[in-house]
């Protein structure tokens, strides 16, 4: 059953939870906590270790592209995989923006998604935007998100495959399809009890769909008085047993950068401080060598 719309016959629930290999970490908080910041930094530093990274944008605001420091020009000649129609059609049998009703293949072949839609970004990594806008009213973007969730948790990896889904805020409109190959989710908070709530609920949520491992960054802590009232409001809200936290501060260099992150990936405070988070989702992948950030 579509958690969004409500139809769509056989549901992602009976897909199989094939362990397909390579490390995929999916990026949650509520809007503005630095989300597509912390995506793209991430999936260039963990490019700069020598490891092969696919980054996702799955937020339909589509910024990771400019946060990444993709060219303009390449920028421009994306097709987000919500407008592919006949992508969509060939590999779901729905057309996009169906409604209620169809049934949906939920585990086509999508080895050929990185070769067909995707484009390079910086420091080797490759990028797949999803695109699509919420539709106000009927429709549902049931094709795009099952599709994209599917196709991404499908695809076989190496040992030392990376994909960095960046998000909307949560896990919840992709239903039980994400939790198809997707192990960890990095959960972003700033200092403030609704970013901590969005956080602690979106951490819930993904661990109910199986995703086991998760990771807590506080971005945007200016002391650790801010830290503090983030562990507070955690324990507030009921507590929640993360695997690792990592405290980003608030960041010159991204400010002046800003949208891409090129700048911060010069040398900068919060690009020593990601070292932790980066150690943290490597824990599981081969030791690598190679230039390092
Ligand atoms: N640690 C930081 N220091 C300074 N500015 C930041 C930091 N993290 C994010 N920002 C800025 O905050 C804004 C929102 O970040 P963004 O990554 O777009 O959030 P989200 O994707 O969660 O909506 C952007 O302008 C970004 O450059
Ligand atoms: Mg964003």
């Amino acid at each position: 059953m579509c958690e969004t719309c409500g139809g769509h016959g056989p549901s992602a629930d009976r897909s199989p939870e094939t362990t397909t290999g390579g490390n995929r970490i999916v990026v949650v908080g509520k809007g503005g906590v630095g989300k597509s910041t912390i995506s793209a930094l991430l999936a260039r530093a963990l490019a700069r270790r020598g490891l092969s990274v696919l980054a996702v944008d799955a937020d339909e605001q589509r910024n990771l592209a400019a946060t990444l420091g993709v060219d303009a020009a390449v920028a421009a000649s994306l097709v987000p995989l919500a407008e592919d129609a006949g992508y969509i059609e060939e590999k779901t049998g729905a057309r996009p923006g169906e409604g209620a009703g169809g049934m949906l293949r939920l585990n086509p072949d999508t080895s050929d998604l990185v070769d067909r839609l995707s484009v390079p970004a910086p420091d080797g990594v490759r990028l797949v935007v999803m695109g699509g806008v919420r539709r106000a009213g009927g429709g549902c973007l049931c094709p795009e998100t099952a599709l994209v969730a599917s196709a991404v948790g499908g695809m076989h990896l190496h040992a030392e495959d990376f994909v960095v889904m960046d998000t909307h805020a949560g896990v919840e409109h992709f239903g039980r399809a994400l939790a198809r190959g997707f192990d960890t989710a990095v959960v972003v908070v700033e200092p403030s009890f609704n970013a901590v709530q969005v956080g602690v609920e979106s951490a819930g949520l993904a661990r109910d769909l199986g995703i086991s491992r998760l990771l807590l960054v506080v971005n945007r802590a200016s002391s650790y008085h801010d830290v503090e009232r983030v562990l507070g409001h955690i324990d507030h809200l009921g507590g929640f047993d993360f695997e690792s936290a990592t405290i980003l501060p608030v960041d010159q260099s991204v400010i002046d950068g800003e949208p891409s992150v090129d700048v911060a990936l010069r040398g900068s405070p919060i690009l020593d401080a990601l070292g932790g988070l980066v150690a943290a989702v490597m824990e599981h992948a081969p030791a690598m060598s190679g230039p390092v950030a």
